[in-house]
């Protein structure tokens, strides 16, 4: 048994575990060429690009490179930093946007790549060692390029020794704003959280972020939880609307005014809200006493409250673009834990429908396949999932079938015990991973991967780049 769980030192994810094609027809692309695949021409991952020589309208340098980063009056973290700071710029864009973000590396040895999380962009662009590109060594640059297809708040982190890079402060936040500006939209506040070492900061610094409206106009506040944990968001006083999840506008949101509101680690959720026209300050908890505070004044903090917002009956209900009743494919996707070997070490490692990593299945698709995934946790933790390159819609939960807004997720919580059905279009071809983003339990194995039938990588995990996506 421990000899069986080594990892060989380089391989390729095509191999990987084993295929489950959900109850559809096909099989995987091989690994090596020529091996007379089906009918349809193997297509490589590199291939899977925007496509266009189109001009950038967004073109940003990245230039990431060791360094200490000082919060407050507390020692320095050794870290990581993107163009001298963490979190990087925040990019903007519109949709219909080409953006092209340059990527350089100047000193960090392990390598890094960058991931659009959330982002549904050709898989070329996915940013994931060892599956779509490999990790960029000190000197390194590689260039992304996609069109902003969909309006929201989305983050972008490194892919190689994600779970370390991305806490040393790879990262930074991305928000596609619609095509046109909209007359008397709110004030736009990005919020994104993160931890580093101890210092709980939001945009890079501790305390609060201050945000100075007029008395009775409004804030979008995209929280951005870049962290391995769920973060929970409530006001002071008053009440707010939840505008978005994942990137995606929720039909009809109602006032909340006795609720707190879940963030899972890689989520991000857009809320709006008022400062009142009496011209008092809100304060927006985000984990805790720090937080967004609205208006000029420092409101106290106050606890949390007990009630929270259920994304699966808040909002009202909209047709889905697509009939999930009749799926081409049904995955199972079950976490559980059990005693054995990973890559050598003994321990109680996460399964994945019994297995585990590397012998983990590759959920299998072909283009325009409607496929159903069941993820069901009996693991005794909580598991925030993340599937790259689509947006999944949650049928239901516990059985429970969803009755508020259509509730799109790229990242979904869930927590032991329970158990969502999500239906998605596969409709971007590419090796995708799908894994935890409490990014140390992927690191422990919790990764299987989607993938397109005639697609292949000429990438391998380990190898000469050292390629080591978690
Ligand atoms: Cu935010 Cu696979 O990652
Ligand atoms: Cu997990």
């Amino acid at each position: 048994m421990w000899a069986l769980s080594l990892v060989p030192a380089r391989y390729s994810a095509m191999s990987m575990g084993y295929v489950d094609l959900g109850g559809g027809p096909g099989e995987l692309a091989p690994h090596t060429h020529g091996a007379g695949y089906g009918e349809a021409p193997l297509v490589e991952v590199t291939d899977l690009t925007e496509g266009s020589s189109r001009a950038p309208d967004v073109s940003v340098t990245l230039t990431a490179a060791r360094g200490a980063i000082r919060l407050g009056d507390g020692d320095a973290i050794d870290g990581y930093t993107l163009n001298g700071g963490t979190p990087g710029p925040e990019i903007r864009a519109r949709v219909g946007d080409l953006v092209e973000v340059t990527l350089v590396n100047t000193d960090i040895d392990a390598g890094i790549t960058l991931h659009w999380h959330g982002i549904d962009v050709p898989n070329a662009a996915d940013g994931v060692a060892g599956i779509t590109q490999d990790a960029l060594a000190p000197g390194e640059s590689q260039v992304y390029r996609f069109v902003a297809k969909d309006a929201g708040t989305y983050w972008y982190h490194s892919h190689q020794v994600a779970h370390e890079q991305v806490r040393r402060g790879l990262l930074g936040a991305i928000v596609i704003e619609p095509a046109a500006a909209e007359a008397g939209a709110p004030v736009d506040v990005v919020a994104l959280a993160h931890l580093y070492g101890a210092a709980h900061t939001i945009n890079g610094a501790e305390g609060d972020l201050h945000v100075d409206i007029p008395a009775g106009a409004s804030a979008r506040v995209r929280i951005i939880n870049t962290d391995n944990g769920a973060l929970f968001a409530w006001l002071g006083s008053g009440s707010f609307r939840v505008l978005a999840v994942d990137g995606h506008d929720l039909n009809g949101p109602s006032d909340v005014s006795d609720a707190e509101v879940r963030v899972p680690a890689g989520g991000r959720v857009d809320l709006l809200i008022a400062r009142p026209a009496d011209g008092s300050s809100v304060r927006l908890h985000l984990g805790g006493p720090r937080g967004v505070v609205i208006g000029p004044a420092d409101p106290e903090p106050v606890r949390a409250p007990t009630g929270q917002v259920d994304l699966l009956s808040y909002g009202e209900p909209a047709p889905a673009p697509f009939d999930a009743t009749a799926p081409d494919r049904r995955f199972d996707y079950v976490i559980g834990r059990r005693w054995g070997f990973l890559d050598g070490r003994p321990g109680a490692w996460w399964t994945i429908n019994g297995h585990l990593y590397p012998d983990v299945p590759m959920f299998t698709v072909e283009e325009g396949d409607v496929v159903m995934m069941r993820l069901a946790n009996h693991s005794g933790q909580a598991h925030p999932m993340h599937l790259h390159g689509h947006h999944a819609l949650v049928l239901s939960r516990d059985g429970v079938p969803s009755t508020g807004s259509p509730w799109w997720v790229d990242s979904l919580e869930v927590l032991d015990g329970e158990e969502y059905e999500i239906a998605f279009v596969a409709d971007n071809p590419g090796i995708w991973m799908d894994h935890c983003h409490n990014l140390p339990h992927a690191q422990e194995g919790l990764v299987a991967h989607l993938a397109y039938a005639n697609v292949t990588t000429p990438f391998l995990l380990g190898g000469d780049a050292k390629n080591e996506p978690e």
